[in-house]
């Protein structure tokens, strides 16, 4: 692997990318060492694990890994993989234990990761346990409940690595009138396997609003919060140096969108929440996140709807796609039960805008595999000589929003890790 190879395959200046990048397997396999070995990752949210031994079973890039809370309350992201021969020591979506148990030849771990017990310890001489614990992430951070991991030693912290965007993403992965109280995921994670490369995925929610067409029957069926699928506002694009790319509404909060009008507890519930937000927050409350990507593979949306979808790449050419949504903890239960269904309606292998997007992502992928199709160069030139816009908007924001500044920055961004020593 030559230097500077990832670079390369970009034509910067022409916003054109070389469709190698989104099948050679030389370059998959890369970039399992140089992002995600060294960026933060989505791993998990604190709903999921509220009491001592709770866990999830998660992933980072292509390895499991398990979120657990241990006996002292602490947050721990295991590597899933015995350190005996390798079996994974938990098979199981979620749960409580006390200990993981290999099914293998039964090495034992506690919740921390620690070995606590093999069989026949006798016969290995002077076995050290503490030199075999599971793997563990050096860092794990809750931002706002939601858990993010990295395996790299050096990593910067994690909201050094959201920079400007930790404030605004802040404010829209908390509850919707801007107080102090928590968001919780919906119990049940969808998950389910895209024959196509992650990034064609995680590249559509860094702000793709070219896209749009795909979605007219969508728009059609009406499905929104407001009976359209778009917000109503004025849309901006913005991105950030370490490669996250965003969505932004600007609007009047002061003004009521009569939003949920399909369900007039959601309705209400809404209302108050939207007044409450906008009293504490004043005029940040009108530039929320619409939706977004977190480099590499975390995509969320923060407004309407409000999930979080994780690509999670298993080889160049399939993606395991993870869908969770979340609401305000203490909304009445009609509310989250209208959410949860307009939610599934929208998002999910059964939602209606996903079904658009995945037919898309794996014709196109599909069109990077043959001789005649792997010379021709994908297009990312929508304003490419465009000034940023001087604005309150956090991070460097478009002029044009049918632009794909945001996209281009995250190749960038890929690029630059790929060709760091
Ligand atoms: S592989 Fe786990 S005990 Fe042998
Ligand atoms: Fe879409």
């Amino acid at each position: 692997m030559t230097m500077q190879r990832a670079h390369a395959l970009l034509t910067d200046d022409a916003g054109e990318i070389d469709r190698r990048v989104f099948s050679d397997p030389d370059l998959f396999q890369m970039e399992m060492g140089k992002i995600f070995n060294k960026t933060w990752l989505f791993v998990g949210h604190e709903s999921q694990i509220p009491q001592v031994g709770d866990f999830i079973q998660s992933r980072m890039g292509v390895d499991s890994v398990i979120v657990t809370r241990d006996r002292e309350g602490t947050i721990r992201v295991l590597l899933n993989t015995c350190r005996h021969r390798g079996m994974k020591v938990c098979r199981y979506d979620e749960g409580n234990t006390r200990l993981f148990y290999c099914p293998y030849h039964a090495w034992t771990y506690d919740l921390s990761g620690r070995l606590v017990n093999l069989p026949h310890a006798e016969n290995y001489e002077s076995f050290d346990k503490a030199r075999w614990s599971l793997k563990q992430a050096p860092h794990v951070t809750s931002f706002r409940g939601f858990i993010w991991a990295t395996w790299d030693e050096a990593a910067q912290p994690f909201e050094e690595y959201l920079g400007d965007l930790r404030q605004p993403l802040w404010d829209g992965l908390g509850p919707w009138d801007g107080g102090d109280g928590e968001v919780e995921i919906i119990s049940g994670t969808l998950k389910w396997i895209v024959p196509c490369n992650w990034k064609i995925i995680a590249e559509n929610f860094a702000g793709d609003p070219l896209h749009e067409p795909s979605h007219a029957s969508v728009n059609r069926v009406r499905l929104g919060p407001g009976g359209r699928r778009d917000p109503l506002g004025k849309l901006f694009l913005t991105h950030f140096p370490t490669g996250h790319g965003f969505v932004v509404e600007q609007f009047d909060p002061s003004v009521d969108r009569g939003f949920y009008a399909a369900s007039p507890a959601t309705a209400e519930y809404h209302r108050i929440s939207m007044q409450k937000r906008y009293a504490r927050l004043g005029e940040r409350a009108g530039t929320p996140l619409v939706l977004g990507t977190v480099f590499p593979n975390a995509a969320i949306h923060t407004s309407q709807p409000r999930t979080l979808m994780v690509a999670h790449p298993l080889t160049a050419d399939k993606t395991e796609m993870w869908r969770m949504f979340f609401v305000d903890k203490d909304a009445p239960q009609e509310v989250k039960d209208y959410l949860r269904r307009y939610y599934m309606a929208y998002g999910g292998p059964g939602g209606m805008t996903e079904q658009d997007d995945m037919e898309n992502w794996t014709y196109a992928f599909q069109a990077t595999l043959s001789d005649n199709c792997r010379t021709l160069p994908f297009n990312y030139g929508a304003a490419l000589k465009m000034q940023p816009l001087d604005t309150q908007i956090a991070g460097t924001v478009s002029a044009e929003l049918m632009s794909e500044q945001n996209t281009r920055n995250y190749y960038k961004v890929w690029a630059a890790c790929m060709d760091k020593d």
